[in-house]
């Protein structure tokens, strides 16, 4: 396995196990199969419902000595709805008592937007707060208490673009990991490179195209990447799968990846992309897609009136 270090010297496992969308019900299975199959690496977050029976599945599995919790890498995010100051150590604590974890290795602020307390997903621009509201240093000033106080070992920001990581940065600490939708169809070049000289990991979500979205984040004729044409021939090359290629594709660029199954036999597939060599020619190839596209982008946060 390859692994992105931090300045502390943790390592990530470059790949990891996506558990957006895994319902509560498969989503144990699929965690307890995953670490058989060697996955160390868990993402996780408040909002997929479904941390309570991850938690269930990492300590039946750290009880059964299949693993250690130090061999463990697991991030979750904070909800929009937590934003404020006070709100964040109590969003992290319940995430910790639903994993049934001690401590996270990476928490981060899933989206640079933030809800009044009571409202999960605002219906009407008046359940949003304004960032005057809720600044988002505010917020990363609590998510720094949270790693002071030994609850998390990083801290990191998902959904960033450059301008408001250096909106976080003028305040001192840089978040280590900023994860983004990131696949052929949205390359993300540019927040790459700044990520880079900046010594900020990127992790790629939504790596497969996410096809399993909720209809409300779905449009029509959206591409498919597992069926480019390009990336079919990249995988015949390699005696690999589709999905292997694309996740092959965030490796070679160091960007940490978090393909989501609860099929055993895809869990098994995805954790083998890491014997997928992608050469210099596969990777141009890839590149020069040039469909572009963005399967999560952003619009429930944008209706009319929304600040
Ligand atoms: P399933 O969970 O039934 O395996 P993303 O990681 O981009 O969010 O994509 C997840 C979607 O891709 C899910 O529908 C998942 O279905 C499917 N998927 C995961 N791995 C593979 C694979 N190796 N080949 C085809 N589809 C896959």
């Amino acid at each position: 396995m390859t692994f992105l270090q931090f300045k502390n010297g943790d390592k990530m496992p470059i790949i990891g196990l996506g558990t957006w969308k895994s319902s509560p019900g498969d989503v144990y299975n699929a965690i307890m199969e995953a670490i058989h199959i060697g996955y160390r690496h868990f993402d996780c977050a408040a909002i997929y419902g479904n941390e309570h029976e991850i938690g269930k599945a990492f300590s039946d599995a750290i009880a059964s000595n299949e693993v250690k919790r130090e061999d463990l890498w697991v991030t979750s995010k904070l909800w929009n709805n937590a934003h404020k100051s006070g709100d964040v150590l109590p969003a992290l604590k319940k995430t910790l008592n639903d994993l049934k974890l001690e401590y996270l290795d990476l928490y981060f602020i899933h989206w640079p937007v933030a809800h009044k307390p009571a409202i999960v997903f605002p219906d009407s621009p008046g359940g949003f707060l304004t960032y005057d509201e809720a600044p988002l240093t505010e917020t990363w000033d609590a998510m720094q208490q949270c790693e002071d106080k030994a609850l998390t070992k990083h801290i990191g920001v998902s959904n960033f673009n450059s301008s408001k990581i250096d909106q976080l940065t003028n305040s001192g600490i840089k978040p280590e990991v900023n994860q983004v939708e990131l696949h052929p169809y949205l390359p993300q070049y540019d927040l790459l490179r700044y990520c880079q000289s900046n010594q900020i990991h990127l992790t790629a979500y939504s790596p497969l195209g996410s096809m399993d979205r909720p209809s409300m984040l779905k449009k029509d004729n959206e591409p498919i990447p597992l069926e480019n044409e390009t990336i079919k021939e990249v995988a015949n090359k390699h005696n690999a799968s589709p999905a292997q290629v694309l996740i092959g594709w965030s490796i070679k660029r160091n960007v940490a990846v978090i393909p989501k199954s609860t099929n055993p036999d895809r869990l098994k597939e995805n954790f083998g992309s890491v014997n997928v060599q992608l050469d210099e020619e596969d990777m141009q190839k890839i590149n020069s897609i040039e469909s572009q596209y963005r399967f999560v982008d952003g619009s429930i946060w944008t209706t009319e009136g929304s600040p």
